[in-house]
């Protein structure tokens, strides 16, 4: 089974948001498997510049009344070929996304990767495309190669990791596109790359089994819910996993002091000391809540805001949140670090190493997401031990089993309602609960930490469906 996949973003190369760690780690867990999984990205500023890539070839590609260059690097990372689309044009620049040319740079991108098969002589089975980014690519496939007999049989996934990104541009892009008016490509009088995707690959996939299902009905689904329920019986949710070598607490370089399930308590303890230490908090035995996240609406930051003063009032907790976004959410931390600095520290920004400090060194790692399609931070906080405290939407439901005090059983805390209130409630359990019930809370975290979370069953899950539309 060889199998391309094709994405704006990934680990270890170019990375805003959890599709990097998808494309960094999945494409690998299918190489054990004995699939010949490879990716190609654009080959942005921050790839070229470390000059790590290898020239193979150029081909060309007609948009917006020219001949585009496209040339195309080859790197191998950990295993995994990885291709590069260069073109000066489009991606030598400093940021990702966010330019007022995206649409035409992410339509150049999809016409230039079946150039760039040609180039490598590589011709997969199956095509997996990744998010809006990639939603033409099961367009232009069929409409402008089907006369070639080696992309005649090749075969296209569509997975969605976000359906609020959809990548909705005004119809007269058609003009720069080359290709025949389908009414797959067009939405609400707009170009549609996701709708597009939906419509043309032979098979539809998301994160999770749940977010699957929230994404056919009107509140979570942005319109598309529509769509989407027109490939009802070609959808698929597959729950993302971690890459789990590389967050490991016995291994992870950039904790204070590495631990395992065996010596979680002292390993726990000291990375807790260390961190409250280095954000200049005193170590008392109280619980700590943590938090990693880009700061955008669907990470449910309200919900905290109307809170976080009740709980640091009425409880003993601290809290150490890390992440950088929207103004409103920045502000917000800034004003409870002024406010209480004996117990509410920020960092305005994103750090690899830092992020990993927080996830050893917390009690209870925050997510109470609007939605969550798959979420990988409660998977990594659970695999480092510290207990995540999530709504229960998209993939933060299917991870994290919540605490029951009867049994003792679960992996963390969790709330329903998209309310304040709900949230205080399982954050005032989670505080009493480390408080007062040790024995309680040390047998969550080894149920937390002896979870799987790796990717081997739901690589094998991808390779049922490829082999269902390959047959
Ligand atoms: C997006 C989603 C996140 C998911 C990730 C990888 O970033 O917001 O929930 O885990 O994609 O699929």
């Amino acid at each position: 089974m060889k199998v391309l996949f094709v994405a704006s973003e990934s680990a270890p190369y170019a990375k805003t948001g959890g599709l990097a760690d998808v494309i960094g780690a999945l494409p690998k867990a299918l190489k054990e498997k004995g699939c010949d999984a490879r990716v190609m990205l654009p080959y942005y500023k921050r790839i070229k510049e470390k000059n790590i890539a290898e020239y193979q070839g150029y081909a060309y590609v007609k948009i917006a009344d020219r001949m585009e260059y496209v040339g195309v690097f080859h790197s191998n990372f950990e295993g995994v070929d990885f291709y590069f689309i260069d073109s000066d044009r489009y991606f030598n620049r400093d940021g990702l996304y966010g330019y007022g040319d995206d649409g035409e740079r992410f339509a150049f991108f999809d016409f230039a990767v079946l150039e760039a098969i040609k180039v490598i002589g590589f011709f997969p089975d199956v095509i997996h495309c990744n998010d809006w980014q990639t939603g033409l690519i099961p367009y232009v496939l069929k409409t402008n190669y089907h006369y070639y007999p080696e992309f005649e049989r090749i075969k296209t996934v569509y997975s969605i990791h976000n359906i609020q990104y959809q990548g909705n541009f005004p119809l007269d892009m058609m003009r720069i596109l080359y290709m025949p008016y389908s009414n797959s490509l067009e939405f609400d009088n707009c170009i549609n790359f996701m709708k597009t995707g939906i419509l043309e690959s032979n098979i539809v996939t998301t994160v999770s089994e749940t977010y699957k299902n929230e994404v056919l009905t009107d509140e979570f689904g942005y319109h598309l819910n529509f769509i989407l329920g027109l490939r009802y019986f070609d959808f698929y949710g597959i729950v993302n996993g971690i890459d789990v070598k590389k967050y490991d607490p016995a291994t992870d370089p950039n904790i204070y002091q590495n631990y395992s399930i065996k010596n979680v308590v002292s390993g726990k303890k000291a990375n807790k000391k260390a961190l409250l230490d280095e954000f200049g908090l005193n170590h008392e035995d109280v619980p700590l809540f943590g938090l990693v996240s880009r700061l955008v609406e669907q990470k449910g930051i309200e919900l905290l805001m109307p809170i976080i003063e009740d709980v640091i009032y009425y409880s003993n907790a601290k809290f150490i949140l890390m992440g950088s976004g929207d103004q409103i959410y920045e502000d917000f931390f800034k004003t409870m670090e002024a406010k209480h600095p004996t117990r509410f520290k920020c960092y305005i920004g994103y750090s690899d190493a830092v992020a990993q400090k927080i996830y050893a060194g917390c009690d209870i790692f925050l997510m109470p997401s609007k939605f969550e399609p798959c979420g990988l931070g409660q998977m990594i906080a659970m695999r480092y031990g510290t207990l995540p405290l999530v709504r229960e939407t998209g993939g933060l439901k299917d991870t994290v089993q919540p605490y029951n005090e009867f049994t003792g059983e679960g992996t963390g805390f969790s709330f329903g309602g998209f309310r304040s209130v709900d949230c205080k409630d399982v954050m005032y359990l989670a505080i009493n609960t480390y408080n007062e019930k040790k024995d309680a809370w040390a047998k969550l975290v080894k149920q937390a930490m002896a979870k799987d979370y790796s990717w081997s069953a739901s690589a094998d899950k991808y390779l049922e469906l490829y082999k269902k539309i390959t047959l």
